[in-house]
């Protein structure tokens, strides 16, 4: 995918914004690869990129064992871009001085063009203050040699640089966050000054993912395990169209999915003409689970019984040389600010994960994607937008949703009650504004009054969390009318449940999940 259409390269310096600079860039059309800071220039030309993108970075530039690119990266006559650490690297290598600024700026400042360049077009009046994203603790206080100020803010005199003959500019500010009113201009204008041609969208790339997957596959067989979810369900999508009945999905029940999961994920294969083997492996998984309460000895059984269960049924396919798997970009972009090792996928709670064992080959056809464009590739080949639109839901499915022992009834009652939530949530037309709703079985019993008895049934809690990447999350303000209905539905219909409360806890301290 890198050879064959435009691409803007970003050099990873450790900046928190790195990754949205990534997909700026692609918001704009281009295909933008993120790497390490200190990658080769014999790689870099391989890439054969069109411009390069210095990302900003918590270091300091006159450290001794500051985070440098290789020499080559600015003699490889390719246009580039520093951002905030960036432009100091820039501004350090072509002979100016960088210092601690007085007064550091981090938040909103305001900055003024000073000078007309191609970076700015469409930006200006001249003189006029922007709003723009700053962070940084030094600033450059002499210029380079050949380069010329083109702007200004509030604590830094030059807050940018250009020499137009190398086509290298630096900006002090950030222009992918969205604060910066003027950022995505400037990216355009830097797409324009490489002369990048558009070709990043949802079709192109759907239909160059399906080629490349044909090419690699050839006539050999895929198996993929299929979880329901977005990420395996483009790729299976995208897998089918590539290669037919090459594929075969495995969709494993492991009795702890949500209700109707099973019947949903046939439905849309069969549409799709995807060929799907589902085994329904509820009993062994119930049965492993028996007398566990440890959350983590519950995570642990379920990955083995699942790989267990995968292999089973994968080794009745014959001859198979691939295993599809749905990793997406964030999982594999390195992170250079703490190592600069080649791409590390990061393992956590991947409970569906590969058997390490099969020695099959892999094939990641998302492998590139942000999980926006995942959700676009997957409008694009069919999917419905019920399936692409679902939030998140753990590989150990309902099992870190019920507290303590496991067994067939509170899996049926926690059904029922995540299913009515869901259901509220939707038509209230709260589902889309939420990032993760999730409900949970506490093994506790509470006394209530039903038909002027006393019965005991479980407490059940219910929780929405808005978030961007999971890592961090907040509770959402869900109407009290809304909470009120959720409730009186769930008491009703839900017979062994005596008790509704709402977690308002964010992230942290508390985690999203409740185990
Ligand atoms: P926490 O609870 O750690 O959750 O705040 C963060 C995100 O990860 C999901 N999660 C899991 N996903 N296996 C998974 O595949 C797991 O064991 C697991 N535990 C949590 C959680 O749903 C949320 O989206």
């Amino acid at each position: 995918m890198t050879k064959e259409r435009d691409l803007i390269l970003i050099l990873d310096f450790g900046s928190q914004y790195t990754q949205l600079i990534a997909r700026r860039i692609r918001e704009l059309g281009i295909f933008s690869l993120v790497k390490p800071f200190n990658i080769s220039a014999r790689k870099i030309i391989e890439l054969n990129p069109k411009g390069i993108v210095l990302s900003g970075g918590p270091n300091s530039v006159n450290f001794n064992k500051t985070l440098r690119p290789r020499k080559e990266v600015f003699n490889l006559n390719i246009p580039i871009l520093g951002i905030c650490y960036g432009m100091q690297l820039i501004a350090k290598e072509f002979g100016g001085t960088v210092v601690k600024s007085k007064k550091k700026e981090f938040g909103r400042s305001f900055f003024t063009i000073t000078k007309k360049t191609n970076l700015f077009n469409k930006c200006i009046n001249k003189g006029k203050h922007h709003g723009v994203w700053m962070s940084h603790a030094d600033k450059v206080e002499s210029l380079p040699n050949g380069f010329t100020v083109i702007g200004s803010s509030t604590n830094s005199k030059i807050a940018a640089i250009c020499n137009n003959k190398l086509k290298i500019f630096g900006l002090q500010f950030h222009p992918e966050v969205t604060h910066t009113v003027i950022g995505k201009k400037i990216l355009h204008n830097f797409i324009n000054i490489c002369e990048c041609k558009k070709s990043w969208t949802a079709k192109s790339i759907s239909k160059s993912l399906i080629e490349k997957a044909k090419e690699k596959i050839g006539k050999d067989k895929v198996i993929l395990a299929l979880s329901g979810g977005v990420d395996s369900s483009v790729v299976a999508a995208i897998l089918s169209k590539a290669i037919g009945k090459q594929l075969t999905c495995i969709f494993i029940d492991t009795g702890l999915l949500r209700k109707n999961e099973v019947k949903e994920v046939k439905k849309i294969t069969k549409s799709l003409k995807i060929q799907l083997k589902t085994i329904d492996a509820s009993r062994t998984f119930l049965l492993r689970l028996r007398g566990v309460s440890d959350p983590e000895k519950k995570r642990k059984i379920i990955g083995k019984c699942f790989i267990d269960t995968f292999n089973k049924e994968a080794s009745k396919i014959k001859n198979v040389k691939y295993l599809g798997q749905g990793t997406i970009y964030p999982d594999v972009i390195e992170s250079s600010s703490k190592e600069s090792k080649s791409d590390v996928i990061k393992s956590h709670h991947n409970v569906g994960g590969l058997p390490k064992n099969m020695k099959l080959e892999l094939v990641e056809p998302i492998r590139d994607l942000f999980k926006d464009e995942v959700r676009k590739v997957g409008k694009q080949l069919g999917l419905p937008d019920n399936l692409i639109g679902r939030h998140p839901f753990p590989g150990p499915g309902l099992a870190v949703r019920i507290l303590g022992e496991i067994n067939h009834i509170k899996v049926k009652i926690l059904q029922e009650v995540d299913y009515i939530y869901l259901q509220e949530l939707s038509t209230h037309g709260f589902y889309k504004k939420i990032d993760q709703a999730l409900s949970v079985l506490i093994p506790q019993k509470s006394v209530g009054v039903m038909g002027d008895k006393r019965q005991y049934g479980y407490v059940v809690a219910i929780r929405a969390v808005n978030t961007t990447d999971f890592m961090t999350a907040t509770s959402t303000a869900l109407p009290h009318k809304i909470l009120n209905n959720i409730s009186t539905r769930i008491i009703n219909e839900v017979s062994g449940v005596a008790r509704v409360v709402y977690d308002i806890t964010s992230k942290p301290p508390g985690t999203i999940e409740w185990e």
